[in-house]
């Protein structure tokens, strides 16, 4: 099992529509690839958490990878892991907007108990606090 992090910019300001077309395709699809993970949407940000079977990752990675409705992919991590950091999560969604950013990272760390991908969580919302 692995598992991927990667940021993206959205080419348009990702209204409510937009999430949960991109949540009702993912998390059907993700479902039938046994993947779980949590998408972070901050401003024009795109951070999502991928976990699951290598063949899964690379499928969807693709899909993601050519969804015009984003761009600039940058692969954060991959590595293989032990267990899943968001089992039972097909897709959870996170948004940063107008929340408590100490708080929502708090929460989203707890479930982790992996120390790199907190760093990546912590300065992904460090980044968009700085660019809003
Ligand atoms: C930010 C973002 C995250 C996405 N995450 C996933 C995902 O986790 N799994 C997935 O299958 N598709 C995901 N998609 C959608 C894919 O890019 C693609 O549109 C979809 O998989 C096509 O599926 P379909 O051919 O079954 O309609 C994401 C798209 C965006 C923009």
């Amino acid at each position: 099992m692995e598992r991927i992090v990667y940021i993206s910019t959205c080419r348009t300001d990702p209204d409510r529509d937009m999430v949960q077309d991109i949540l009702r395709t993912s998390r059907r699809n993700n479902r039938q690839d046994d993947l779980t993970g949590l998408l972070v949407v901050g401003g024009r940000r795109f951070l999502q958490v991928l976990e699951g079977p290598t063949a899964g990752i690379d499928a969807a990675y693709e899909r993601i990878k050519a969804d015009p409705r984003h761009f600039a992919l940058v692969e954060l991590s991959r590595r293989p892991v032990a267990a899943r950091a968001f089992a039972g999560w097909n897709m959870g969604c996170e948004q940063i907007d107008g929340e408590d950013m100490t708080g929502l990272v708090d929460r989203l760390t707890e479930k982790l108990g992996d120390a790199t991908l907190q760093a990546q969580f912590r300065s992904f919302v460090a980044l968009h606090r700085t660019a809003a």
